[in-house]
């Protein structure tokens, strides 16, 4: 069988992404239906050699088809809003945004790590924050063997992250230009900051990385924090993960366990000086692993370094990859 997809955001930076990816893993397509503001209305997107004109996102345009998926990201708003609408008219969403991730109702999905969560939605599923998804590939393999008890996250965060106005940002940035998205330059210089302030003094990224983790781990009492830090990099997150777990393990069952693990590419040997980088996660949808390393400072504690792109795994790749499980696994 077939599958009616429509896209909600296809004229950004995510939505963009949705319609090379769905192309690229063969995703089995009958009908394409693109969605953007206004602005977008009646421009042409390419899939598989074939044009499609974007439609203005308005229920009408959406009750007289039937759509088996929506894959959105056009912002928070967007989502709380027409979320409901798809879901009435019986498709299943994959929302990128953070408007629904924490809701009791809405399954929070990583394949790799919670597919079973899939199971119970009804009508929404939502796509973790990039961060968080390739952080929690990473810590999976290790929380089930051995408890994860305790995670400090410190991030490296690309531009491409905040949308195209943040990838212009540094990309005319370089030409010397001011910034229009980020608070500050972002060429040349690193922000610790994404999203907004919250009262506790924790950027909301960075409190979206401690909840949502505890969410897709199953585990509320985890004790996470994080700093979240945009650097001027166009694709690809870094994340330097401190993690503390349960009980005792050996470097060598470590390395073993993330050379087993599907979705993750072990990249460490620094004898050989290899160890990820964005570059080399740029255009993939693995998550890579390495610095892998003892932290002498606590009981049971290990370092790694994990990078991913942010825009494939990060977002569009894992909403593509919940849609292939619920087709092949949810019959
Ligand atoms: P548009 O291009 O018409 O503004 P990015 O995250 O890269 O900035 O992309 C945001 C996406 O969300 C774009 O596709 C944008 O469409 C879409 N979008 C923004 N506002 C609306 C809206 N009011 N209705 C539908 N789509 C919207």
């Amino acid at each position: 069988m077939n599958y009616n997809v429509a896209i909600v955001g296809a004229t950004g930076m995510v939505g963009r992404k949705f319609i090379e990816v769905l192309e690229e893993r063969n995703f089995p397509v009958e009908n394409l239906y693109l969605f953007a503001s206004k602005r977008s209305a009646g421009s042409k997107i390419l899939f598989s050699g074939k044009e499609f004109e974007v439609e203005e996102l308005i229920e009408d345009n959406i009750k007289n088809k039937t759509i088996h998926f929506a894959l959105f990201s056009a912002g928070g708003d967007i989502s709380l809003e027409y979320a409901p609408v798809f879901a009435k008219y019986n498709a299943v969403v994959i929302d990128n945004s953070s408007a629904w991730r924490m809701n009791p109702e809405v399954p929070l999905v990583v394949p790799e790590v919670n597919p079973e969560d899939i199971k119970w939605n009804k009508g929404i599923i939502a796509n973790p924050n990039c961060s968080t998804i390739q952080a929690v590939v990473a810590l999976k393999p290790l929380h089930d063997k051995y408890g994860v008890k305790r995670i400090i996250y410190s991030t490296y965060q690309a531009v491409s992250g905040a949308g195209m106005k943040g990838y212009s940002d540094l990309e005319e940035g370089l030409k010397g230009a001011a910034p229009k998205k980020f608070t500050y330059p972002i060429a040349n210089n690193i922000l610790p900051h994404i999203d907004v302030f919250t009262e506790n003094g924790y950027t909301k990224e960075e409190m979206k990385m401690i909840l949502e983790t505890r969410k897709i781990l199953h585990d509320d009492s985890l004790k996470v924090t994080a700093t979240t830090v945009r650097v001027p990099v166009y694709y690809g997150h870094s994340e330097s993960i401190n993690v503390e777990l349960k009980r005792e393990f050996s470097l060598e069952d470590i390395f073993q366990l993330y050379k087993n693990f599907k979705g993750i590419v072990l990249k460490d040997d620094v004898a050989n000086l290899q160890y990820p980088m964005p570059i080399d996660a740029a255009g993939k949808d693995e998550v890579f692993v390495g610095r892998i390393r003892r932290d002498f400072s606590t009981d049971n504690g290990l370092n790694l370094w994990v990078v991913a792109d942010n825009i494939r795994k990060g977002a569009a790749s894992n909403a593509v990859q919940i849609a292939e499980y619920i087709i092949n696994e949810c019959k």
